[in-house]
């Protein structure tokens, strides 16, 4: 995978992009002058949250609207912003559309939410974390990334710069490059290196526990890794 310089040109999938983690990853990324097209399970969905994305980040954005398996299709990176619940279903409808040598970047967080249960706990997921339970479920010539759990997608939806760095994990070192500079295009974001996809089990917990710091403290917590060298945060 050539990740030198090629990331503006190539779109970005957002599967299950009309929610508020989507939305505000589109906005960022159409903003710094990237592809986006907004996935949905209805089309006309899409194309309207693809339409109020293009008029807040200005008419030279590239922004679409499409169901979510033509969106797979139309697209070799692909961010997946679905709740737990419908994320093994979904990745299993979605498997035909992916194509050869694609990145499926997870986003998801396994709250016990999804089953009933308090958003501040994660359900234990069987693979280890949901970027693994999606990682068994895509082609083999699909590389999973874990990242963008920590981001407030309130604070994501907005103009300000975010305060939070964006641990990346993935068994695949270009995949998770190329998530790095993707990540790196977000203002405020630092992207870190987080090692091997198993990590994402304890990144994905880590926000659980940032919701209940916001519960607790009223607040949109985020996380800053210190006392790295600088090359860490490239
Ligand atoms: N919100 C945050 O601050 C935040 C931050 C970091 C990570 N996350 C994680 O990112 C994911 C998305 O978060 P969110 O708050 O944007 O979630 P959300 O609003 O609940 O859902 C996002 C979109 O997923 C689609 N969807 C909902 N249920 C589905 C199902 N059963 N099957 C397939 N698609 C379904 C819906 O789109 P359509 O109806 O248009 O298909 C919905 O708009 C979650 O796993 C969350 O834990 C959230």
């Amino acid at each position: 995978m050539n990740t030198s310089g090629e990331v503006s040109i190539r779109p970005i999938a957002i599967i299950g992009g009309t929610g508020p983690a989507g939305m505000g990853l589109a906005l960022r990324w159409a903003r710094a002058g990237e592809a986006i097209i907004i996935g949905s399970r209805d089309a006309q969905r899409a194309q309207q949250a693809a339409a109020a994305i293009q008029l807040r980040a200005g008419p030279q954005a590239k922004v679409s609207g499409m169901e979510n398996s033509e969106a797979c299709a139309a697209a070799d990176i692909l961010v997946l912003t679905v709740p737990f619940e419908g994320q093994a279903a979904l990745v299993k409808r979605l498997k035909p559309a992916m194509t050869d040598g694609s990145i499926l970047i997870d986003a998801t967080v396994p709250l016990a939410a999804s089953v009933g249960g308090r958003a501040s706990r994660t359900l234990g997921v069987w693979q280890g974390s949901a970027a693994q339970q999606a990682a068994e479920l895509v082609p083999d010539e699909v590389s999973v990334v874990a990242a963008f759990h920590n981001l407030s997608a309130e604070l994501l939806g907005g103009d300000s710069p975010l305060d939070c760095d964006v641990l990346v994990c993935s068994d695949d070192p270009d995949a998770a490059q190329l998530t790095r500079e993707l990540a790196a295009k977000i203002p405020g974001v630092r992207a870190i290196d987080g090692g091997k996809l198993e990590n994402s089990r304890i990144v994905e917990q880590i926000t659980a526990l940032l919701i209940g710091l916001n519960f607790r403290h009223k607040g949109h917590a985020g996380i800053r890794i210190t006392g790295l060298p600088s090359g860490a945060y490239r």
